[in-house]
């Protein structure tokens, strides 16, 4: 079966074609691989980098210019396949950038008779750890973390979830990317910041780690940026003048590790209490090789398996959206495929 997975809920165009071993999604097997024929991002960090963060009027604008040259070029590079199955995000993100990519999959299936399906996000960012050869193996604890969202969810098998915990405020990558700016990095902080952390010294700043011993699974780091501002103030780190950088380098390792050590920590936590047979890392924040190599070594203690998304597959795809559709156990009937709309607030578990 081969799927398009369009993929536009915040500033990256992503089409991609998956081809997934069984023929239809009514014969769904639970150990099915998934293989990228084609994989097309569309990036606008230069649109939104003057504004430092993204403009979602803006995102839908580029989403509506790139994403018919995103298609033409994900069905030349695989060969043009014959598409069995569209898939496409239906939310959550930012409404104007989900209505370009919604109406788009919508008319593609009237017009070439295709079925369709909308993919949660985040079931998206879950999902691409099934792009890869490794088997994985029921309950899994996953740790989301990507701009919009940071979420500890439980999967006892494909599409049945349990929400432990998730932030109360900030999502980590949106600290990444409001910390950058406090230190005048620029936009999407995340990259910047860990680039900046390679040179830094992770201990140079006291910084505090929020909720790191409360009894439950929820995050917050809006204090932690908070932080970060007070002493970026009063001149501990001076963004100006700083040369040759040092103290930028060693508030952006500082922060780096505060936020990991959370991370973390609330994990191995959940691990420990919930007994997974595989922690899987996803999202945006788990491009961060720190975090990656932290969580890995921190999960090998406990001997359970630990399962990551490659580098380029963490950020925002379409071939992530595509996965999760292969895993669906039916369609809605043929005559209500087109009746779904965007839904920014779009939950996965109710
Ligand atoms: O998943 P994603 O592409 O979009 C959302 O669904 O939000 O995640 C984007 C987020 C941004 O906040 C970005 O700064 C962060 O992921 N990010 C990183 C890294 N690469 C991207 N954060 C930390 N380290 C990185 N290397
Ligand atoms: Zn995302």
């Amino acid at each position: 079966m081969i799927i398009l997975g369009i993929e536009t809920s915040c500033d990256d165009t992503g089409i991609a074609l998956v081809e997934c071993d069984p023929p239809s999604p009514r014969l769904w097997r639970a150990k099915q691989k998934c293989r990228i024929l084609s994989n097309v991002i569309s990036s606008q960090i230069k649109i939104h980098a003057p504004f430092g963060g993204v403009v979602p009027n803006l995102a839908a604008r580029a989403h509506l210019k790139n994403i018919e040259p995103c298609l033409k070029e994900t069905l030349k590079q695989a060969g043009n396949p014959k598409i069995d199955l569209i898939a496409v995000t239906q939310g959550p993100g930012l409404i104007p950038a989900l209505l370009v990519g919604v109406n788009f999959a919508k008319a593609l299936a009237y017009n070439w008779n295709l079925p369709i399906i909308g993919i949660n996000h985040i079931e998206g960012h879950i999902y691409a750890n099934w792009l890869n050869d490794s088997e994985i193996e029921f309950p899994v604890l996953c740790l989301v973390v990507s701009g919009g969202h940071t979420q500890l969810i439980l999967m006892k098998n494909h599409g049945r979830y349990e929400l432990l915990g998730e932030t109360r405020d900030d999502a980590a990558g949106e600290a990444f990317d409001k910390v950058a700016k406090l230190l005048g990095l620029g936009y999407p902080g995340g990259p910047l910041i860990s680039k900046h952390a390679l040179e830094g010294n992770a201990s140079a700043f006291d910084l505090p780690r929020p909720m790191i011993n409360s009894k439950d699974f929820d995050f917050s780091f809006s204090g932690l940026k908070t932080a970060v501002l007070y002493k970026v103030r009063h001149f501990e780190v001076r963004p100006q003048n700083a040369e040759p950088f040092q103290h930028i380098n060693d508030m952006a390792a500082s922060f780096q590790q505060a936020t990991i050590d959370v991370l973390v920590k609330k994990t191995i936590k959940a691990a420990k209490q919930h007994q997974p047979k595989t922690i899987i890392l996803s999202g945006g924040v788990a491009a961060n090789s720190e975090l990656r190599k932290q969580m890995e070594k921190a999960v090998k203690d406990l001997e359970i398996k630990f399962q990551m998304p490659d580098i380029k597959l963490c950020t925002d795809n379409g071939a992530m959206i595509a996965a999760v559709a292969a895993y669906k156990k039916k369609l809605a009937p043929e005559r209500d495929q087109l009746l779904f709309s965007a839904n920014a607030n779009l939950k996965l578990v109710a």
